[in-house]
C-alpha cells in the first residue's frame, strides 16, 4: 500500500508540474481514492467476472483538454505506470478499468462533443460520447440521416467504433468502422495526429483493430448514412411447439441473402411454455426493415413464408424510434438516449460473452444440442444471438480494414450468460457452462482460425504476458479476431508504439518486444 501511495504522490507531483505549465488545475481532473468522486467513477457500466480479483486504479483521470492527456502520457511514461483508456466502459472483460498490475484509468467521459454537418452528411464525434447520444443528436438534425453502429445506447464511441460496430443496419450499411473518414489520435509521443499526418497504416489499424494498442483516440469523423423517413420493425417469437427448430434451421439459408434492407436477427433462450408449463426454446426474430411494411411483407412472403409474418406483427416508426425499440426502451422518451446508465435490456449483471462465425448452416441435430445447453442455464439469463451477415458486409475485401469477417460468413453467434448472485461458485458454474457450449459448437463454426469478434472480447482466447509479449502467443487470438490482418496490425504497432506503451492483456504486441 505504501508503494502505491508513493507512486501516487510521484504521479500527482508530475501531473501538477505538467499542468502548471499550461495553467490548469489538476483537482478538476484527478480523482484519487481519497475523493468522493473516485468510487462513483470506478463503478463500471458492465460488471465483469471477478475471478481475477483485479487491482483498483491508483487514480482516475477525467481530462477535459488534450494537454491534460499529454500530461498523463508524459507522466505515465516517466514513472512506468500503465494506463487504461476508457470511453464507455463496456469492454466485455473490463480491460478499460481493471488490470493485474498498478495502473491509472484515463476516462474520456468529458470528451463528448458532437458536431453534425447535414450538408456533407458527416459528423465529428468525440470518443466519450455514447451511441445513444450520437443517435439522438443526428436525429435532432434530420429524420433521414443516421449512423450504422451497435444496439446498446450506453456503449462508448471510443471502444466500439475502433473495434468494429455491428448493428441493425449492418446488412445494408456494414459496420461503424467502415464509415470512419478521419480521426484525431494522440500517439505514444503525446502528439496529436489526424488522418493525413498519422498515415494510412495507423488510420487503417484503428478502423476495426481497436484503438487500444495504438494510441488514445480523441475523436472520429464519421460518414453518416441516409435512411427512409419510415422504417418497419417486428419481433416475432416462436417456441419449439410452434416449429422453432425448423424455422431457425431455415433462417440460416436466407438470413445473409435476403434483401439488404432487411436484417433478421435471432435471439434464442429457454423459457417456461405459457401453454404446458414445461421448458421450451423461444426463437425471437427481431428485425428491422429499411422501408414500409407494404414492401416488407411480399419479401417475407417470398423468402421466408414459414415464419408467417403478418401486418399486425409490424410497426412503422422513424429510425430513431427503432433505436429505442431494439434497446427495449419503447415507451421511454428519446431523452433516455442521453443517459450513460444502462437501462432496458442492458441492466448491469455479472456477465460472460463469447462469439463465433458460421459459414455452413448448422444441422437440426446441432440446433437440438444447443437447446439442451440453453435448458441447463434456464434459471439464468443465457441467450444466443444469431446476427446475420452478407449484404454490405461482404462487399468489402477482407483486407480493407482489420475487421476480417466478410464474404462467406452466414452469421455471427454471440453467446452470453448473465447472473446476479456474486461468489466464486456461481462464477465457476456459469463459466463452465459457456465454455462447454463453446467447445460443443466447434464442429459447426469457422475453423483455422476459429474466428471471433474483437468487440466481444474474450480472454479465454489467450492473453499477453506482462512485460514480455510474444508474436506467436498473440497470434493465437489475433488471427481469430483479425484473420490475415493480424500481421499488418503487428507491423503498424511496431512502427507507432515500439516500446509497447499502449498495452493490455490482448493488445497487439510490437515485434521484438
Ligand atoms: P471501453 O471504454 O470499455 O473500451 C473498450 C476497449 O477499447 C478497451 O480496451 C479500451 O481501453 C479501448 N478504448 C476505449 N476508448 C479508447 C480510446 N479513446 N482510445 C483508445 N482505446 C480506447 N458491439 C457491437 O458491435 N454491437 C452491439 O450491438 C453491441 N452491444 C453491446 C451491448 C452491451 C450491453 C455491451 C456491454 C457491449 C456491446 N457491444 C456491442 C460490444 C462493444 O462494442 C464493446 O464492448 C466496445 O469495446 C465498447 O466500447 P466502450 O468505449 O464502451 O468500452
Amino acid at each position: 500500500a505504501s508503494s502505491a501511495q508513493d507512486h501516487n504522490q510521484h504521479f500527482l507531483q508530475c501531473l501538477t508540474d505538467q499542468f502548471e505549465r499550461s495553467n490548469s488545475d489538476p483537482s478538476n481532473v484527478v480523482n484519487s481514492p481519497k475523493n468522493a468522486s473516485y468510487a462513483s467513477l470506478l463503478q463500471a457500466q458492465n460488471l465483469r467476472p471477478e475471478s481475477t480479483s483485479p487491482l483498483r486504479p491508483l487514480l482516475i483521470i477525467t481530462p477535459f483538454h488534450e494537454h491534460e492527456i499529454q500530461a498523463v502520457i508524459y507522466c505515465s511514461k516517466k514513472l512506468g505506470t500503465q494506463i487504461r483508456v476508457r470511453s464507455g466502459g463496456h469492454d466485455y472483460e473490463g480491460l478499460s478499468y481493471t488490470s493485474e498490475i498498478p495502473f491509472i484509468i484515463l476516462d474520456m467521459r468529458n470528451f463528448r462533443s458532437i458536431s453534425v454537418n447535414t450538408k456533407d452528411k458527416t459528423a465529428w464525434v468525440e470518443v466519450g460520447t455514447t451511441l445513444g447520444q450520437l443517435y439522438y443528436t443526428i436525429a435532432r438534425h434530420s429524420r433521414t440521416l443516421a449512423f450504422t453502429a451497435g444496439v446498446c445506447p450506453t456503449v462508448g464511441i471510443g471502444g466500439h467504433i475502433s473495434g468494429g460496430g455491428y448493428g441493425m443496419m449492418s446488412r445494408k450499411h456494414s459496420i461503424a468502422a467502415d464509415h470512419i473518414i478521419d480521426a484525431k489520435v494522440m500517439n505514444a509521443d503525446g502528439h496529436i495526429v489526424d488522418r493525413r499526418s498519422m498515415g494510412e497504416d495507423l488510420f487503417w489499424a484503428i478502423r476495426g483493430g481497436g484503438g487500444t494498442s495504438f494510441g488514445v483516440v480523441l475523436a472520429f469523423k464519421l460518414e453518416l448514412i441516409t435512411v427512409p423517413k419510415t422504417v418497419t420493425v417486428f419481433n416475432v417469437s416462436r417456441t419449439l411447439e410452434q416449429n422453432a427448430t425448423h424455422l431457425v434451421h431455415r433462417w440460416q439459408y436466407i438470413a445473409d441473402k435476403i434483401d439488404d434492407n432487411l436484417l433478421l436477427r435471432l435471439f434464442l433462450r429457454s423459457i417456461r411454455s405459457p401453454v404446458h408449463g414445461n421448458r421450451t426454446i423461444q426463437a425471437s426474430f427481431t428485425s428491422l426493415y429499411l422501408g414500409r411494411v407494404h414492401d416488407l411483407l411480399p419479401i417475407m412472403q417470398e423468402k421466408f413464408p414459414e415464419l408467417g409474418l403478418v401486418e399486425e406483427d409490424c410497426i412503422e416508426m422513424s429510425w430513431i424510434e427503432s433505436i429505442l425499440y431494439f434497446a427495449g426502451l419503447r415507451n421511454e422518451s428519446l431523452d433516455i438516449l442521453l443517459s450513460r446508465t444502462p437501462a432496458g435490456i442492458f441492466g448491469s449483471n455479472y456477465f460472460k460473452g463469447k462469439s463465433d462465425y458460421v459459414r455452413q448452416p448448422i444441422p437440426v441435430s446441432g440446433l437440438r444440442g444447443i437447446w439442451r445447453f440453453l435448458h441447463e442455464e434456464a434459471e439464468n439469463r443465457a441467450e444466443l444471438q444469431f446476427s446475420p451477415y452478407g449484404g454490405a458486409l461482404s462487399t468489402y475485401s477482407e483486407f480493407e480494414t482489420p475487421f476480417a469477417h466478410r464474404a462467406g460468413n452466414i452469421f455471427m453467434i454471440h453467446y452470453g450468460v448473465s447472473w446476479t448472485r456474486p461468489g466464486n461458485s456461481e462464477l465457476e458454474r456459469h463459466m463452465n457452462w459457456i465454455r462447454r457450449l463453446y467447445s460443443y459448437m466447434a464442429r459447426y463454426v469457422s475453423k483455422n482460425p476459429r474466428a471471433a469478434y474483437f468487440n466481444y472480447r474474450d480472454l479465454d482466447l489467450g492473453m499477453n504476458n506482462e512485460g514480455n509479449t510474444s508474436y506467436a502467443q498473440a497470434s493465437v487470438w489475433g488471427l481469430k479476431y483479425f484473420g490475415n490482418n493480424f500481421n499488418r496490425l503487428v507491423r503498424v504497432k511496431t512502427k507507432v508504439d515500439p516500446s509497447n506503451f499502449f498495452r493490455n492483456e490482448q493488445s497487439v504486441p510490437p515485434l521484438y518486444s
